[in-house]
């Protein structure tokens, strides 16, 4: 069983045995499903909070697959992170509807607020900060997600009120 010591538990009182213990019976019965990757990393990421390097070799010996596999998919989908998240997750637009109406400028000023970069989480472990790509809600662009909550024509100016209403 690899260690380990990066991650945020969902489940704090599992230790890293009943957690490891746990996927490898969820591995069992997923393995021979086809497409089954994406649905085990989920449940893994929900398990471990995030799915660091460690996490993707235990996940690739378990469904038979090899590791650039399992790390390709990690990779390319936005909702999997590698890192410990903040306890909330901002997703900036930037899809094309976004971008022209000003996603980059939300951007800017959310660097400013958080003092980190897109990809980082804040010094106090409160938000993380990520860009995504179209979130269906073009016609109301620009857009931002925090967590599940959606928020439609966001100006600069309003993203201080709005991150004031979580702690
Ligand atoms: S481009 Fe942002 S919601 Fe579609």
């Amino acid at each position: 069983m690899p260690e380990m010591k990066n991650c945020t538990c969902s489940c704090a009182k599992e230790n890293d045995e009943q957690k490891y213990k746990k996927l490898a019976e969820l591995m069992k019965q997923y393995k021979n499903s086809e497409g089954s990757l994406i649905q085990v990393l989920h449940i893994a990421q929900a398990i471990f909070g995030c799915l660091p390097l460690e996490l993707q070799r235990y996940i690739a010996q378990g469904m038979g697959k090899p590791l650039s596999e399992v790390s390709g998919v990690v990779t390319f989908y936005s909702f999997f992170a590698t890192r410990p998240r903040g306890k909330h997750v901002i997703r900036v637009c930037l899809g094309t509807a976004c971008y022209v109406r000003g996603g980059k400028k939300i951007i800017t000023r959310l660097e400013e607020i958080l003092g980190v970069g897109v990809g980082e989480t804040t010094k106090d472990g409160l938000f993380t900060f990520e860009v995504a790509r179209c979130i269906g809600a073009c016609g109301l662009a620009p857009v931002i997600m925090i967590d599940d909550m959606v928020y439609k024509q966001v100006k600069p100016e309003k993203l201080e009120n709005i991150l004031a209403q979580y702690n």
